[in-house]
């Protein structure tokens, strides 16, 4: 049995090419990653060939979300997630475990109720315990909670905060923590990547988590981005390195950069594209404490953004084809140069 598993992961790296995301990546240390999506994963073959030649983590995309495990009050389903992590075990490739609590996930019949506090908090728990348990030993991290603060910087008025308050946010960590010893838990939010009113408030809500004693292990930065106003890298790293100060890491978890919000010609809007990929991942790298650099997809044949047949979004690393595009060629480069 040793013996088969040793020749699979050895077949499979084998099969990387020098010349990947995934390979170099790997000598640094640093996860590459991407969403994935189930429906390709199951029935694109160029899709599941890209995925396992360039990264070395992925992230289900709605895979693990609230509504999807847990459809109906007594009931959860796991087929799409398991699959996920299938591939990615065949593949020998991490997953990232997303998301545990996020409002804009929650199933109807949770939004379509007059739970009590009580009732609720027993839900959540009930609801953590059991997907946390199902996936013990297979993530190398959760996004505990996701998207908890307003672009104000304020406690968001999701379902969870107006009824159970803000301790729902301590209460998910200790209940995942519980069933899952193992997995990084991390805060996950959008927008907070530079510095500012939004990652201010990212940065005092886990610092007092962390002096509490919840357990917390990093932040992920969604960093979706466009070309009109991305963070300054400077401001980014500011930003890590804060956070290494109060002994957190840090994952970039979601990052794709919009085209169709900048000036110039298509060209030039890629390249400009090429370039924010790059600054973000060299600004990881050169940050002890950045471990994952995951994108929310990789062709721009599957994306979550807009796709109108006049005005198509591009916001990933490969086309709709799965052609490289500059962004592509832009981080083998940045990872060849700090190798
Ligand atoms: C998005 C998915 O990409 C879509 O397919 C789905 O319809 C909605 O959610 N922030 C997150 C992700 O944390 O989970 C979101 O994913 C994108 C924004």
């Amino acid at each position: 049995m040793l013996t088969l598993t040793l020749l699979i992961v050895t077949t499979t790296e084998s099969r990387i090419p020098r010349i990947s995301l995934r390979f170099l990546a790997q000598q640094q240390g640093i996860w590459i990653g991407a969403a994935v999506s189930a429906q390709p994963l199951k029935n694109d073959a160029h899709y599941q060939e890209v995925l396992a030649r360039e990264f070395n983590i992925l992230t289900p995309e709605n895979a693990m979300k609230f509504k999807t495990v847990h459809p109906e009050r007594l009931r959860y389903d796991f087929t799409k997630a398991d699959a996920i992590i299938s591939f990615a075990k065949t593949h020998n490739m991490q997953v990232r475990g997303h998301t545990l609590v996020w409002y804009k996930s929650n199933p109807d019949w949770l939004n379509k109720s007059n739970f009590t506090r009580e009732q609720l908090l027993d839900i959540l728990q009930e609801h953590i315990y059991t997907v946390v348990s199902h996936f013990r030993g297979k993530l190398v991290s959760w996004d505990v909670v996701n998207e908890a603060i307003t672009p104000e910087g304020k406690m968001g008025g999701s379902l969870w905060q107006k009824v159970i308050g803000s301790e729902y946010i301590e209460l998910a960590f200790r209940w995942a923590h519980e069933k899952d010893p193992q997995a990084g838990l991390f805060y996950n939010d959008v927008s907070g990547e530079g510095l500012g009113q939004k990652s201010d408030a990212i940065y005092n809500l886990v610092k007092d988590l962390r002096q509490r004693g919840v357990p917390l292990d990093g932040v992920g930065f969604q960093m979706h981005l466009n070309l009109k106003s991305p963070p300054k890298p400077q401001d980014v790293a500011k930003n890590i390195e804060r956070l290494a100060e109060l002994g957190l890491e840090v994952h970039i978890t979601e990052m794709d950069v919009e085209i169709n919000t900048g000036i110039g010609t298509r060209k030039e809007r890629l390249a400009a594209q090429a370039s924010i990929y790059s600054q973000m991942l060299q600004v990881c790298q050169e940050a002890p404490n950045c471990k994952a650099f995951v994108l929310w997809g990789f062709t721009d044949r599957h994306t979550w953004l807009r796709q109108s047949p006049d005005d198509p979004e591009a916001p990933l690393i490969f086309d709709q084809f799965y052609r490289p595009k500059p962004a592509y060629k832009a981080l083998i480069k940045t990872l060849q140069q700090n190798n």
